[in-house]
């Protein structure tokens, strides 16, 4: 069944000249463990691509170092060719080690042939949105990040992205990005009981410059809070629910993109993220993280 964006709850918020519905999908989890490899079930991380597209979402997240490479290529095999509504968002400045991990790639011609791959593996012939990956996995790190974001604005002046973004960046790296080549997101870890970042969504809400939260339910470890789970059962809803809602009220620039590797989930969260809360549950739920 389709539906229509405006249905999804929080409605469309502009990336630039893009409209996104403010629901969107990150497709990470869609790679195997460790975001390493494909699938365990390959038909499912199809199905739950194809149901995005299904349900009107417009604005899927990912990178070609998921897997790597892996949800890059089912994203093409589910929705190629795009609906022209639809906008992959992806991101460049780390790749994969053969341990798993993630270290940087972030020299001028790291990120120009991440581009190129995230090209070729989603069969486009320009990125609508790249952002530049800084810190490391505990976080953001200080430093300047004029050369590689320099590299991606030279990109984009070539025709290759339409716009770009910047995520786990520091206030400071979010501001040098824009003395270069303006912004419409910044990705970074936020949620109810991760809260660092409010200064800056506010700021960045006032600057009409969207902010992307990733692990919005908590990640690999999922949320756990007794407030959240006193405020879910209130409401008789899931405590994932109760975030993502949470987060579409928390600022109208603040744009949804939990990951699942299930159609019942995703379609949870769809519903789930309209759930309407009460002045007193925002109060309750605003203390979790502070
Ligand atoms: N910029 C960066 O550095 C960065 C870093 C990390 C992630 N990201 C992006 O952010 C996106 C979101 O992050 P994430 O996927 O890691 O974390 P998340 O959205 O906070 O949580 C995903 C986890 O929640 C589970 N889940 C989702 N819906 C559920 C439901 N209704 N009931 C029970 N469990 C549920 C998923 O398991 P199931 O698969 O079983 O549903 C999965 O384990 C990623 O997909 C990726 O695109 C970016």
């Amino acid at each position: 069944m389709t539906t229509f964006p405006a249905s999804l709850p929080g409605g469309t918020w502009a990336l630039g000249d893009l409209t996104v519905t403010r629901f969107g999908y990150g497709a990470m989890q869609l790679a195997g463990p460790g975001v390493m490899g494909p699938p365990a079930d390959r038909d499912s991380a199809l199905a739950v691509l194809r149901e995005v597209a299904d349900l009107g979402i417009t604005h899927i997240d990912t990178s070609d170092a998921y897997g790597p490479r892996v949800t890059n290529q089912l994203i093409r095999e589910a929705l190629h060719p795009y609906p022209e509504a639809l906008h992959i968002v992806t991101k460049v400045g780390a790749t994969r080690d053969e341990q798993g991990g993630w270290p940087p790639a972030r020299r001028p011609e790291d990120v120009r042939r991440a581009v190129h791959d995230n090209l070729e593996a989603l069969g486009l012939e320009v990125l609508d949105l790249v952002n530049l990956r800084l810190g490391d996995a505990s976080g953001p790190r200080p430093g300047s990040l004029a050369e590689p974001y320099e590299a991606l604005a030279g990109l984009q002046r070539q025709g290759l992205i339409r716009h770009l973004g910047v995520s786990n960046a520091t206030p400071e790296q979010v501001a040098e990005a824009r003395t270069i080549a303006p912004i419409v997101c910044v990705q970074n870890m936020y949620n109810l009981a991760h809260r660092h970042d409010d200064e800056l969504i506010d700021e960045l809400a006032r600057e009409g410059i969207a902010y992307v939260p990733f692990f919005p339910l908590g990640g690999f470890s999922p949320l756990q809070s007794s407030a959240l789970s006193a405020v879910a059962a209130r409401l008789e809803a899931t405590p994932m629910s109760v975030a993502l809602a949470w987060l579409l009220r928390r600022s109208p620039n603040i744009l949804l993109i939990p990951g699942t590797s299930s159609v019942a989930h995703l379609r949870e969260n769809a519903a789930g993220a309209g759930l309407p809360l009460s002045g007193e549950d925002l109060a309750e739920l605003d203390k979790i993280g502070r």
